[in-house]
């Protein structure tokens, strides 16, 4: 194996782009033994070269463009670290590609939109085209489906992928502080994204939970056929109540065989407190698997924030270090095949359901009926006068647990129970997830 260093260019130095260059220099000599060869930043490009950073960028070659640097004859591996699913990250990622170089990328954006596309050009020029960073921060999610089970069937994934969202719901939960309040310390420390609506309405973990299905099912990476809801709906009465029925809310990313096609599903959703994705609080990510015999098998550990994705950014250059190259998916792009949806109306579990009931002779029987005309079963039905009862007489919430019945019945239970005029607002609909 070469001992002459691999030169890195590196595009884009935020958050994560100073922690990796910061960390390539720390570990230098460790580098070195582990991968058999130096791992050296020759050349960067940012959006502001004068931007105060706490690393010195002068000793890199400079490009304004990050399409430039990927052409940099000196560069060995691109690193993008611009994120979007456009240009310039796409046009810089295929040109360094398509000149025969090696890129790490932790833009899960690009991927889940143009992934397939990127893979076929990185094995048509035979390079490495490296994405753990995408998903789970430093928890190597990608390598462990990709490669560490490549002999299981896989039945589901699912798992915590946005770290600003479980540090909101966390905070929220223990701290029984605002959503807002929340929020602002995420970005402050640079969990979220540029536009934390990708965060917080679920895009973000969307994006990430359509590569973790394809690694995992061999499936064409497509966002499209993800159903995402964000957590902006979650009240502090839903936690409350949540944990009263001895369940916490978190926003997972479901990705499941079923008979009629791939679940992938993005929701806020009750798990039980005893299990181990239950005990996953603030900024960290999880992700389980079940597979016949291994089931189910968590890894858990810090999912935003710069050292933790330049650690998996790392990681990605080691194996190109090595010569370790690797079907980005999984197997050969064009054996990907495509994804059979299931349709969202027929998920089966059970729900979590939160009215505003009128308070009125009648209105029980009426909300039981239509669920009984669904073929709805109740597991508990809790009326709630604490703090909430608003006023006498004023709307009562009343929190329905379902047994497992279908989204498509819950859907037409509630709309009727709508037209009968016996609560007030939007129900509050929270699906439990079995684990
Ligand atoms: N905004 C993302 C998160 C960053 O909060 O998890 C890591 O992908």
């Amino acid at each position: 194996m070469s001992s002459s260093p691999l030169k890195i260019g590196v595009a884009g130095v935020g958050t994560v782009g100073a922690a990796l260059i910061a960390q390539i220099a720390e570990q230098r000599a460790a580098l070195a033994a582990r991968c058999g060869r130096p791992i050296e930043v020759v050349a960067v490009s940012a959006r502001n070269r004068a931007k105060k950073r706490d690393i010195d960028l002068v000793k890199f070659r400079w490009h304004a463009d990050p399409v430039s640097l990927a052409h940099d004859p000196g560069v060995d591996v691109f690193v993008e670290l611009i994120g979007g699913n456009g240009d310039p990250a796409r046009a810089a990622i295929e040109a360094a590609l398509k000149s025969g170089k090696s890129v790490v990328t932790a833009n899960k954006a690009l991927l889940a939109k143009h992934g397939v596309k990127l893979a076929a050009i990185a094995e048509r020029h035979h390079v490495a085209l490296n994405f753990e960073a995408a998903v789970g921060g430093a928890i190597p999610i990608v390598k462990t489906l990709r490669e560490g089970l490549a002999g299981n069937a896989l039945d589901r994934v699912y798992g915590i992928l946005n770290g600003t969202c479980n540090y909101i719901l966390s905070r929220m939960e223990r701290e029984g502080l605002t959503f807002d309040e929340c929020l602002k310390d995420a970005q402050r420390l640079g969990y979220a994204e540029a536009d934390p609506t990708f965060d917080i309405e679920g895009h973000d973990t969307a994006q990430k939970l359509a590569i973790l299905a394809s690694l995992a099912f061999g499936t064409r990476v497509d966002e499209r056929a993800v159903y995402v809801e964000g957590i902006s709906s979650i009240t502090p009465a839903d936690l409350l109540a949540a944990d009263e029925l001895g369940y916490r809310i978190k926003l997972l990313g479901v990705a499941m065989k079923t008979p009629k096609g791939i679940e992938q599903r993005v929701h806020p959703t009750m798990v039980r407190k005893e299990t181990a994705i239950a005990q996953v609080m603030g900024v960290t990510n999880a992700v389980t698997i079940d597979a016949a015999g291994i089931n189910p098998l968590t890894l858990v550990g810090p999912g935003a924030g710069g050292k933790a994705t330049a650690s998996a950014v790392l990681s990605d250059i080691g194996d190109v270090a090595r010569g370790v190259r690797t079907a980005p998916f999984g197997r050969p792009s064009a054996r990907l095949t495509p994804v059979k949806k299931a349709p969202m109306q027929r998920h089966e579990g059970g729900y979590y359901i939160r009215l505003l009931a009128r308070d009125r002779p009648g209105t029980a029987a009426t909300v039981a009926k239509r669920l009984a005309e669904q073929d709805i079963s109740l597991e508990s039905i809790v009326q709630r006068h604490g703090k909430e009862a608003v006023k006498a007489g004023g709307p009562v919430p009343v929190i329905l647990i379902t047994y497992a019945t279908s989204e498509d019945a819950v859907r037409k239970a509630l709309a009727a129970v709508g037209r009968d005029r016996v609560i007030s607002g939007r129900p509050q609909v929270i699906r439990i997830e079995k684990n």
